[in-house]
């Protein structure tokens, strides 16, 4: 042994070379955090001493490295551009420093080797992988590229084409195509994998492999002629701009900083990749991307909690096969929990099955399953008109028509046919799951279960507690969210839960702005510059005019500052029956195209409509608009937590970035509120005091305002 720490150790193997194995202390992965870089420092030096003729890189855990630890991350990315740059050049001198050494290098790779993890491999002489190596870096989707070389190697080892692709993407590549590309040098299987690696180094040895030429490609310009540098990397950069669009700035710095540093040398290059990552790292996206990956993380624990306390879930069903219980039906079986879908009319069942084969054909086109797969998802979906074997299922969701007296109806007809452990959730959009329960014998094993439409794209699943939902009951109906590939997020009753209660003071405002005389088109357009993957009129134009006037209702009648005091063109539009895509006319005009899908066309009749609410005509500028719209939503999400009906800020900003697609690089309601600061988002609110209560702060606001506190800690 020559090095032995927490992190990792050097050993000398009977062939000479030194075997240097990460395994991290009290970790089920290896990361790279500042005690990991520490001591791969010093076994570095440990190794230039050393009389050895190779070193094998390894590690003693299922995956290689699984990338950098974020949490100390963050704390070095607030630490300021001299100190990321300080830190960058010290951590870069270590994998330099393992390019250099006497002696040829190997990594073994057995599995996930990511952002730092690869590109400390990429500082070795060859890569030898098992089929379970799969590697990348994800940097980009937090914000930032790869700063441990990745930028400079990655090029020169596997061409400007692939590199552009493998790092602006963030992908994980799979053993076979990185083997193809020229990033792995071999896959052998497991138990071979450290013998390849010292095979490798014994050709070196005997100088069957010229690993020295290895190395000068990896620490020099490449080898494209100008015109072939601008083709590569000009063309990636139009397709990569193009695909993140103007608000994700880390891919397209990434193509051409690799654009830039082509003709440099490793020095060079690197000392590029530093600038570029230090400027990328203090950015505002990239803290709110990082802090997305941290909410990630929460949510996952927070549901994982949850599993141990839930009943076991083998067989479920959906009552109303209608578009939420076809779309239930089809996710349920496609993840693997068969299903009965019980409806009362027979065209029902028939639009529902046609529906959910129009998803497996969809899915079978893009090669994303099998004719074996898709049959097997068709025969675990039950079609029924009867309740045959209901006293079977561990949990239904109903999803029959909105409408409390019939909900109830089925709702009470339902639990007199299961059994007693039986959950029952419904997916009522705006009825008060409380008062759903009231027509129940067993409210503790009922509660809201909530999808989103579309139900296989949409990520989001709110779990509504009732007043007397049991803990087993949240914990089961969680569960099941989760075996059918969503997140859960668990919130307290009231009207419109937390999603909906958030929209619609957003819709009110949108309504306000054209009652007082701004141009919805112009909203539309400052709302989408903003980050939201559609403006508002669009998005009511999709959720469709009759729900959002049904909607707006029930919130109206459940919180007073809700309702508006003027005629709304949502209002005017509905009385028109221009409900939206539905009907193809609602404030746009929708024509199907050549591919079957709607498009979005100016309104002539729409803009006279909606002329008329208006009491004048103004310009705004879009920062009014922007300020406006989400000065209420802000405000509604606040609330929400104030009262409870979200335990923490992260889940109540995750619902908003699942639920509606709230712009992820703003990370969310609150944390927007953070990024202005809460005293000055409160001057911001007074402006539009007058607007009426959806503009007020809270009093715990203004005491935040005043204490300097903020939501996020
Ligand atoms: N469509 C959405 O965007 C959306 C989103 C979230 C939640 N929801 C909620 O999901 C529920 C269903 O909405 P939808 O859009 O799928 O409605 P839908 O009208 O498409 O389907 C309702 C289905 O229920 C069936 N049905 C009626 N009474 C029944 C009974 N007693 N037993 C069994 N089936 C019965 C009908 O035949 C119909 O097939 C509603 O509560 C709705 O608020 C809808």
């Amino acid at each position: 042994m020559i090095y032995s720490g927490k992190a990792l150790s050097v050993d000398i193997l009977p062939s000479g070379a030194a075997h240097l194995v990460f395994d991290l202390q009290d970790s089920s992965v290896n990361k790279f955090n500042q005690h990991t870089l520490r001591e791969l420092q010093d076994a570095v030096a440990a190794l230039q001493a050393a009389e050895i003729n190779g070193v094998v890189f390894s590690s003693a855990k299922s995956s290689f490295i699984v990338g950098a630890d974020i949490g100390e991350f963050r704390s070095k990315f607030d630490e300021g551009e001299q100190q990321i740059l300080d830190w960058l050049i010290e951590a870069n001198k270590i994998f330099s420093d393992i390019e250099d050494l006497a002696v040829p290098t190997v990594t073994a790779i057995g599995g996930v080797a990511l952002g730092g993890g690869l590109e400390m491999a990429l500082a070795t002489d060859y890569r030898v992988g098992t089929d379970r190596a799969v590697i990348g870096f994800p940097e980009v989707k937090l914000g930032i590229l790869p700063g441990f070389g990745g930028t400079v190697r990655l090029p020169r080892l596997i061409g400007a084409d692939n590199a552009n692709q493998w790092i602006s993407s963030g992908a994980q590549i799979k053993a076979d195509q990185a083997l193809k590309e020229g990033c792995l040098d071999a896959i052998v299987e497991d138990e071979i994998l450290i013998e390849a690696a010292v095979k490798i180094i014994e050709q070196c040895n005997q100088g069957k492999l010229d690993y020295k030429r290895v190395r000068s490609v990896k620490t020099s310009a490449l080898t494209l002629t100008p015109i072939e540098l601008n083709v590569a990397f000009d063309t990636a950069k139009g397709m990569v701009a193009a695909k993140a669009g103007p608000n994700y700035p880390a891919p397209i710095t990434a193509v051409q900083l690799m654009h830039d540093a082509a003709m440099l040398d490793r020095a060079g290059a690197l000392q590029l990749e530093h600038r570029e990552f230090v400027k990328l790292a203090v950015s505002e996206v990239a803290a709110n991307l990082v802090q997305m990956f941290v909410n990630d993380q929460f949510l996952a624990a927070k549901t994982k909690a949850q599993l141990a306390k839930a009943r076991p879930i083998s067989l479920t069903a959906v009552l109303g096969a209608g578009i939420m219980g076809g779309g239930i039906a089809y996710q349920s079986a496609l993840k693997g929990t068969p299903i009965v879908m019980k409806d009362i009319a027979q065209e029902g069942l028939d639009l529902g099955m046609s529906e959910v084969r129009k998803l497996l054909d969809r899915r079978v086109a893009r090669g994303r399953i099998d004719a074996n797969k898709m049959f097997s998802v068709l025969s675990s979906i039950e079609p029924t008109l009867s309740y045959d074997g209901i006293d079977k299922v561990d949990i239904v969701v109903e999803a029959v028509i909105e409408n409390t007296d019939i909900k109830k109806a089925v709702l009470s007809e339902l639990e007199a046919l299961v059994s007693e452990d039986t959950i029952i959730a419904s997916n009522t959009s705006t009825i008060s799951i409380d008062e759903l329960a009231t027509a129940m014998q067993r409210p503790d094993k009922f509660c809201g279960m909530h999808f989103f439409n579309p139900v296989p794209v949409m990520p989001l699943v709110e779990i509504i507690r009732g007043a007397h939902s049991s803990d087993e009951t949240i914990a089961t109906t969680v569960a099941y969210a989760k075996k059918m590939g969503k997140t859960p997020i668990v919130v307290n009753n009231c009207p419109g839960f937390l999603v909906n209660r958030i929209l619609f003071p957003y819709f009110g405002a949108f309504s306000r702005l054209i009652h007082d005389g701004a141009d919805f088109k112009q909203i539309d357009k400052a709302m989408e510059r903003f980050g939201w993957p559609m403006g508002p009129a669009y998005l009511l134009d999709v959720v469709g005019l009759d729900t959002a006037v049904h909607c707006q209702d029930v919130m109206a009648a459940g919180f007073e500052r809700m309702n508006l005091d003027f005629d709304s063109a949502i209002d005017k539009l509905y009385a028109q029956k221009s409900l939206g895509q539905k009907t193809g006319s609602g404030f746009y005009l929708y024509e199907i195209d050549k591919r079957g899908k709607p498009k979005k066309l100016t309104n002539p009749e729409s803009d006279k409509l909606v002329a008329s609410v208006q009491t004048s005509i103004k310009e705004f500028e879009a920062q009014e608009i922007v300020d406006r719209m989400m000065v209420a939503l802000c405000l509604e999400t606040a609330r929400c937590l104030e009262d409870g009906i979200v335990e923490t800020a992260i889940e109540a900003d995750m619902g908003l970035v699942l639920g509606l697609g709230y712009p992820a690089f703003r990370g969310g309601a609150l944390r927007y509120i953070d990024t202005i600061g809460v005293g000055r988002f409160c001057d911001m609110a007074d402006k539009y005091a007058d607007l009426g209560a959806i503009y007020h702060p809270t009093e715990k606001m203004r005491t935040m305002a005043s204490a300097g506190d903020s939501f996020y800690a």
